[in-house]
């Protein structure tokens, strides 16, 4: 066909080294098209490299693919016959005191299950990579959340020595997990480079993304809950089962928020995963702790309401004084301060706690709560700055900025460490030859980079002497973490929702959101407070529309583009208020905890507990659709 270069498949597609994985273990995801099999729906079997994108899509739409149906298995629950313990490089599952004991000695028992569906990162930008040979050395431009991450996968997948591979990652358009690994299009990119030696660049469809991009694994899980009759919590028992691929490892994380939040005499805590024949789910918009504070916080909930107390009082009655599974006392925490200026704000104090009885006009009314924790902390990270002749600094560092604003908060942070004005740096991130730096995940940035600046800053003025003198000098840092004392380590927040619901229809509009968060220092308070709101709305959009729906036939996802897959528009958006109460973190020389997922993570319970104190009816599966509703 016009303007075709070549097609890589199976038969001639450059063999991939197995090693190359995630820090969950090797990644059988990423070894596209070695074999004849297609392990999941969606999966790449051809890719078509031609002159133009309109060529190469007439041309994949022309190729004839055959294949043979074998027995498939996509459909998850708990109960599944595969269902394993999950081994977790998040530590061991929790199991402090007798819960049954503590359970049977409660004045009252919550014991349900609550489950999330697959979920997707939805980013705006497509995925995209251009690769190309220069010598003998790889050359990609990618969209991703930590290019020297990327580009040591990179480099391990293609039996590469590192230094022979360079990816940059200037320019992202959202990323939320989804671009945290090395991806689709840039194995694929780098495929087409070296069988045709020529550049080439692979976009996927909107369609491709959903395919083949990896998505919030659905969960199903079981909360137990035990509490005296004065609100103190006696059990906290939290199974969570959630699907995986047998080609990768990984582990939805849901119990973090159960080993921290509140102190329980007895707390037990299981991950179980389920493998099924689909891609291989990884990290999404706060990956394990968004939809475990689900689960935990509308449990919570239920226990307020068993009790008659409010949910606000419940949550203060059983503050920790140190961490209630590791027994580490905490770096700081300010939970209560966000309850209770969260509260303060949002006009808890008059809310009658019993359920239906509000309404506005011929709408019910209510409002919710949910707290929340997030683990934080900072990975090894390198910088380098250069004291230039005309007395501005160049700064560089591996950091991604995928639309946070992170390339503006560092600059604000160099200004700092260099005590000079920001007009005098220049910031260059998102190239792997910058050297090893943690990416744009984990809620862990800004921190990891911002350490590494710090600590080239200080190297930098230790050997200026006199920063104002005209000169060329270069600091470099590798930061090695550790030796920090041990202790847990958190953000925290305190989400409240009021929604209303149309008995008529069960829409549910969501009519006020407020957030209050004790995330650290405050870098840049117009980027934090973006982050907050944004994290929120990706919640409210979890809350009411997100839901990955798959074919059991034919393991495919069904509605895997924008028109079938809903995420909040602005008209779903209410006013949301996000704001932090003073916190500063002791272990970071900067003082940063991390923004970058503690906004999402607590609003979908949030959100139902409001639906349920409007209609009465508990929201224990996501999305709240109209027909859970009524
Ligand atoms: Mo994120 S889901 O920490 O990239």
């Amino acid at each position: 066909m016009p303007g075709v270069i070549g097609v890589v498949d199976h038969r001639n597609a450059p063999r991939l080294s197995p090693l190359a994985g995630t820090f969950f273990g090797p990644d059988g995801g990423l070894l596209m098209l070695q074999d004849g099999v297609v392990p999941y729906a969606g999966c790449p079997v051809a890719l078509v490299v031609a002159r133009t994108p309109e060529q190469a899509k007439a041309a994949a739409d022309a190729l004839p693919v055959t294949y043979d149906e074998q027995p498939h298995d996509t459909h998850f629950s708990a109960g599944h016959p595969a269902a394993r313990p999950a081994s977790t490089v998040f530590g061991e599952d929790a199991n402090v005191g007798d819960v049954e004991a503590e359970l049977a000695r409660s004045a009252v028992v919550v014991d349900e299950w609550y489950r999330t569906p697959e979920e997707h990162c939805g980013a705006m930008e497509l995925h995209s990579a251009t690769a190309w040979w220069d010598g003998e050395r790889l050359q990609a431009v990618d969209c991703n959340q930590g290019p020297f991450i990327v580009a040591t996968g990179l480099a391990t997948l293609f039996s590469l020595e590192p230094e022979r591979v360079r990816v940059r990652a200037e320019h992202v358009g959202g990323g939320f997990g989804s671009k945290g690994l090395c991806g689709p299009q840039l194995v694929l990119a780098v495929m087409g480079a070296t069988l045709f030696g020529r550049p080439v660049r692979v976009t996927m469809s909107r369609h491709q993304v959903f395919l083949m991009t990896p998505p919030r694994p659905a969960t199903e899980q079981r909360v137990r809950i035990g509490a005296g009759a004065d609100g103190s919590l006696r059990a906290i028992d939290h199974e969570a089962a959630f699907e995986v691929s047998p080609l990768a490892s990984y582990v939805e994380n849901c119990v973090e928020p159960t080993k921290t939040l509140y102190a329980a005499a007895a707390i037990r805590t299981r991950l179980t995963a389920v493998p099924l024949d689909i891609l291989p789910p990884f990290s999404v918009r706060g990956p394990g702790l968004t939809p475990g504070s689900f689960a935990l916080e509308s449990a919570m909930d239920e226990v307020a309401e068993r009790l008659g107390l409010d949910p606000l009082e419940l949550r203060l009655r059983n503050e920790p004084a140190a961490g209630p599974v590791s027994g580490l006392p905490f770096s700081r925490r300010d939970l209560v301060a966000c309850l209770r200026e969260g509260a303060r704000r949002f006009g808890w104090a008059d809310r009658d706690h019993r359920p239906r009885t509000r309404r506005e006009g011929r709408l019910l009314a209510g409002t919710g709560l949910a707290a929340t924790a997030f683990s934080t902390g900072a990975l090894p990270s390198s910088a380098s700055i250069t004291a230039e002749a005309d007395g501005s600094f160049t700064v560089a560092v591996g950091a991604s900025d995928i639309g946070t604003g992170a390339r503006t908060a560092l600059i604000a942070v160099a200004a700092d460490a260099l005590r000079v004005g920001t007009d005098r740096i220049r910031m260059r991130i998102a190239d792997s030859d910058f050297g090893p730096a943690w990416a744009a995940g984990g809620s862990r940035g800004t921190a990891s980079w911002s350490w590494a600046i710090t600590d080239a800053a200080a190297k930098l003025r230790e050997r200026l002497g006199d920063p104002e003198r005209p000169v060329t000098v270069t600091a470099d840092t590798t930061r090695v973490l550790g030796g920090l004392p041990p202790r847990e380590r958190h953000a925290y927040s305190a989400i409240f929702a009021q929604v209303t619901a149309d008995p008529a229809t069960g829409e549910v509009r969501v009519r006020r959101l407020l957030g209050m968060f004790a995330v650290g220092r405050v870098v840049n308070p117009l980027l934090a407070r973006s982050q907050a709101v944004g994290g929120m709305i990706m919640g409210l959009s979890m809350a009411l529309h997100e839901e990955g729906v798959r074919d059991r036939a034919s393991g495919r996802q069904v509605n895997a583009d924008f028109a079938g897959y809903h995420i909040a528009a602005h008209a779903d958006v209410p006013d949301v208020e996000a704001d932090f109460v003073p916190d500063y973190e002791p272990d970071d020389p900067s003082g940063i905890k991390g923004v970058g997922e503690i906004g999402t993570v607590g609003t979908a319970a949030a959100i139902a507990n409001a639906v349920w104190h409007a209609t009465g009816v508990r929201q224990r599966t996501l999305p709240i659709r109209v027909d859970r509703v009524l």
